[in-house]
């Protein structure tokens, strides 16, 4: 695991976009990229729109989805494409939507388990963090987090009931690289903990991937 703190969300935004802009460009052939949702990783959407990237090989898909029909302002899928997806020439897969959350979940892990073979491996995972030390949407004392099988599941948030779509650690510890994108002071006790280890997003490096914390200086406020 390796922390990066940068001075500001800008410079996250920056240092994450060239990053991830580089290993595409290094990698010939298919490129596997999960997206996190919310709002922490959008600056550095908006940057990679910026920046020349060989698109074409690259087959975005959605670390975790609120399950909400696929134009609703709360849907990530609809973020990363409004802000990136739908202005390049990379391919977008989303989860579907319909009445039946445990279905859609399968069908989509079946659409990451062919990415992945193309692939080789997910290349890279962009994640997020909430303020409880959550990722994706793998929330504290939900179920997901005992999931050792499937890589991507229907999850019930305990505290609201709200059920999301969630890869799980099954998938996250096989990626090659798992870039976490973490701004502001809300997060700095969450980081703190998620760096010990305690945290649903501090459990992601116990696997092979590759963990990269990229955090501004008020998130990191707390770490000595
Ligand atoms: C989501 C995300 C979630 C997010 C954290 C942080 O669906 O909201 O995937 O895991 O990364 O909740 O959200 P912010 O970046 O908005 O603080």
């Amino acid at each position: 695991m390796e922390l990066f703190v940068h001075d500001s969300p800008a410079d996250v935004a920056a240092r994450t976009a060239s990053l991830i802009a580089e290993s595409i460009a290094d990698k010939s052939g298919p490129f596997s990229l999960g997206l996190a949702g919310g709002s922490s990783p959008k600056p550095t959407y908006d940057r990679l729109r910026e920046i020349d990237v060989a698109w074409q090989g690259v087959h975005a898909w959605l670390g975790d989805e609120r399950w909400v029909p696929h134009d609703s302002d709360r849907s990530n899928g609809r973020m990363a494409s409004d802000s990136l997806f739908s202005h390049v020439s990379a391919s977008l897969v989303r989860p579907d939507y319909g009445d039946d959350p445990e279905a859609a979940a399968s069908a989509y892990e079946q659409e990451l388990g062919e990415i992945e073979a193309m692939a080789g491996r997910h290349d890279i995972v962009i994640l997020g963090l909430g303020d409880d030390g959550h990722t994706a949407s793998l929330f504290p004392g939900s179920a997901a987090l005992a999931e050792s099988d499937r890589k991507y599941v229907a999850n019930r948030i305990p505290e609201t009931g709200e059920i999301r779509l969630t890869a799980t650690y099954p998938l996250l510890h096989e990626a090659a690289r798992v870039i976490f994108i973490v701004t502001g002071r809300s997060k700095a006790e969450a980081l703190e903990a998620s760096l010990a280890g305690e945290t649903p997003a501090g459990k992601v490096g116990q696997g092979r991937a590759t963990v990269e914390w990229h955090v501004d200086r008020d998130a990191a406020s707390l770490l000595s």
